[in-house]
Order: C-alpha cells, then structure tokens, then sequence
C-alpha cells in the first residue's frame, strides 16, 4: 500500500517509523514531516491543511490510505473532504468525521457528549456574550480553583485554571469580551476542577468496536518537579503501575464503551484514533477531554510497546474488523523524555545545528519533533525538539537509557527534563 502521514511533530516520526516496519506498506509519504521521517519516506512539503493540493498529490501518487497525525485538519474536515470526493473515496482516511472530531474542537460539545451518555465528568456550564453577566453570577458562586475553557482550538492553551474568582472574572472577561483566543473563546465552558492523578488512553474506535492501546502518562510542565510553564508535552511514560484491572474495568464500563455506543447513537463517524484525557480521582475515572487524534508525546512511548503490524490495525479500523485483532504488547516499560529549545514554551530560536545523530542505542530510539534539513544539516525547527525514547525492565532503567541518549546529542540551548517518571522509577515489574 501507499500510504500518507499528515503532520510533523515527534508523534509522526514514532507512526513513520511504525508504518515503515509493516509489511503492506510500499510507500510513505509525509506531509509535511520532519528531518526524521525524511530518513523513512518522501516528505511533501504540503500544508496540512491544503486539502487541495493534498489530493491532488494522493492522485497523483496513487495513495491508498491516509493517517492523519494532528487535530486542525480532521476538525476543518479532511475525512469528508477525500470520502465526499468520487475520485478519491476509494482512500482509507484514518480520523473521524469533522462532524466526531468536534469531540476535540469544541468543548462545549464535548460535555454536552459525556452529559448526554453519562460519562463521568467535571460540573459545567457554558457561555458567552449573550448570557454574560449569568457566567460572571455562576463563577462567584463557584468553590476555587476554577477551571475556564476556550470552547474551540486554541493551540493547546485555552484552559485556564484559576486559583481565585477575582483571576477567574477578569479571565472570563477576555475570552468572552476581549477574544483572548480570537472566535476560539466566543463560547467559554466553566467548569469545576477535579483532582486526581492524570492520565492518557487511547483507543482505535472503527464505527462500532474500539480496541484499548496502553495507557500512558504525559508530563505537561516544563521544569522537573511539575513546576512551570504548560507545554505540548516534555515527556511521557506507558504503562503506569496505577492502572490496575479494577481500575481499567471502570474506564472500559464508565467511559469507551458509553463513547462507543454514543458516537453510533449520535450518528458520528469516527474510524480513526479517540484520546481519552482521564482524572483518576479515588480509583474513579473522570474524562477531562477528548482528543480526535493520537497523543503526542504518548505516541511515541506507546509505538515501540505495540508488536502488531499498525497497517493491519489501521486496516482493521477502515474496515470495521477491530474486533478480530489481537493486541501484542511488548511487556517492558517505555520512558521517553523530550529535549526542547531553550526559551520554549515561550520564544525560542530555530535553525540551530543538531550534534550527535548519527548515534545508536539497541534499546532507545530517537524521535524528530521540531527538526529541518538545512543545507544537508539537520537544525532545530521548533520548540520540541526531539524525544528519546528507551525500554527497560523497569521504569528507572528506561529512564536512564533515555537520559544517557540525549547526552549525546546536543545544540545550542537545549534543555530536557531528567524526572520524567520520576513518582514510578522505584517500581519494579511494572
Ligand atoms: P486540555 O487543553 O483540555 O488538555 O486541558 C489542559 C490541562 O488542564 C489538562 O491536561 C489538565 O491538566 C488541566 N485541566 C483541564 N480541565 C481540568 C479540570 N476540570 N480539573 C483539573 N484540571 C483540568
Ligand atoms: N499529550 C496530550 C496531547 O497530545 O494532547
């Protein structure tokens, strides 16, 4: 088969390098990659969002299956744009419909969702200017911290949480009155804040069956010891010794099947990737959002622990076979830590020159996330940078492989977290 990525990131570079070890995958293209997936396949340089010059070019090169990485297309439409399209509704487009994808691209509708189908979820309400001075009266009846929500895509930054009702009013105001997140905050969900230790699970869904990945952990804040900035992600670790069979019972009853039979009660299409982003509060699951896609870093952590061949699960997923597979799971603990450009997530340079690629290691792997070649040179292209990934008997081990890694590489400013996984590295066997 020939196959299209779409995006750019490290999530990309893990699917690149996993769909380059199938045995059904002749071609690969990415649009528009990175300087890693350009060692795996052809990279276009295509926006992601062209979705003109995307069809022409899977024309063109007689592309039979499409794995969308990134939200932005999937919400502006793209599976409808290639199955509404005679020429091209022969391609098997891995991602929902835009019509599912809102799961992602709107929050409001996300929570009317898990309402509707009783999913557990955090208390809510929605507004915007029209019923204003009921959301300034409903905050200052709200306990603290609060939690606002841009209602569409913001980059990663709509959520705010407010640690005071003076913070969460004068925030409130610029989302709804002032566009803090231009048309994205015209409608702000607030909602109650639920503690807990977080989590991520993805699941591939074909219309009607789901099958689980590993569960995985993302690390959000920039410096060690979860201090700092918010960012897309500095590290991530699959799979967590919490998750107990209690505990995955409760998220299979609680919230995938109840999604599952709720995208067909609704009429959604959804073959493609569903991220379940959960507060684990007392051993009980509640879903803090849906994503329409994978999860980046998660990805790149859950990759090397699946042995399947992924074009025969994305196969499966087109084809509403998921039930047959089997999952064969690597049974070692996965660490990865991403290094970022000095600055991020705030300004940062590019272009800087990548030392120490060309070094190898038996049980790590090394991701591109932000990285170009420049005149033959590999250059930082983003704030993620790259993301070092390792398997080891226990987590301390994966962890150290994956810190040892990246002290062999370096550019200008480079910065990585050395407490990725930190709360599971004293657990064995996990
Ligand atoms: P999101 O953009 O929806 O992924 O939210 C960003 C982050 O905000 C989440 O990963 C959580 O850490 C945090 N968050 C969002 N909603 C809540 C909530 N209701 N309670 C506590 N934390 C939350
Ligand atoms: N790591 C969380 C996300 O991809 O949204």
């Amino acid at each position: 088969m020939k196959i299209l990525l779409i995006g750019s990131g490290g999530r990309e570079h893990a699917l690149a390098w996993k769909l380059s070890l199938s045995s059904h995958c002749e071609k690969l293209f990415i649009a528009p990659g990175n300087a890693g997936t350009e060692t795996l396949g052809t990279n276009l340089p295509i926006k992601i969002t062209d979705f003109d010059a995307l069809t022409t070019s899977c024309l063109e090169n007689k592309i039979d299956m499409i794995l969308v990485g990134p939200e932005e297309p999937l919400v502006k439409g793209i599976t409808d744009h290639f199955n509404d399209n005679p020429e091209t509704a022969h391609i098997k487009v891995i991602g929902p419909s835009a019509k599912a994808a809102a799961l992602e691209g709107s929050k409001a509708f996300a929570k009317s969702f898990m309402e509707r189908h009783n999913i557990p979820t955090a208390a809510y309400k929605e507004f915007t200017a029209e019923n204003y001075d009921e959301g300034v009266s409903y905050i200052q009846q709200q306990p603290i911290p609060i939690v606002l929500k841009a209602d569409g895509l913001a980059a990663g930054k709509g959520v705010i949480i407010c640690q005071s009702h003076v913070e969460a009013l004068a925030e409130f105001e610029l989302m709804v009155m002032r566009s803090k997140f231009g048309h994205a905050s015209d409608k702000v969900v607030v909602e109650a804040f639920l503690q807990g230790i977080e989590m991520s699970l993805i699941c591939l869904v074909d219309g009607k069956n789901y099958l689980m990945l590993p569960e995985a952990k993302d690390y959000k804040r920039i410096d060690e010891g979860d201090k700092g900035l918010n960012t897309g992600g500095m590290g991530a670790v699959s799979p967590l010794p919490f998750f107990t069979e209690d505990l995955r019972q409760k998220v299979i009853n609680r919230v995938i099947e109840p999604t599952v039979r709720g995208l067909v009660m609704d009429d959604l299409e959804y073959k493609g990737f569903i991220f379940f982003g959960l507060m684990i509060n007392k051993n009980e699951p509640f879903v803090i959002e849906y994503n329409c896609r994978l999860g980046d870093p998660e990805t790149e952590v859950i990759m090397p622990l699946v042995n399947n061949d992924i074009v025969e699960l994305l196969l499966a997923t087109a084809d509403g076979r998921l039930s047959e597979i089997t999952l064969d799971i690597v049974q070692k603990s996965a660490l990865g830590i991403v290094a970022v450009s000095g600055g991020y997530p705030k300004d940062y340079v590019k272009g800087r020159e990548i030392e120490g690629l060309d070094v190898t290691f038996t049980d790590s792997l090394l991701f591109h996330a932000g990285t170009a070649t420049k005149n033959g040179k590999v250059v930082t292209n983003g704030g993620r940078v790259l993301v070092a990934v390792s398997l080891g008997d226990d987590m301390k081990e994966a962890a150290e492989l994956s810190d040892y890694f990246l002290q062999q590489i370096n550019f200008e400013d480079m910065f990585y977290r050395r407490d990725i996984g930190h709360e599971f590295r004293d657990m064995k066997d996990v």
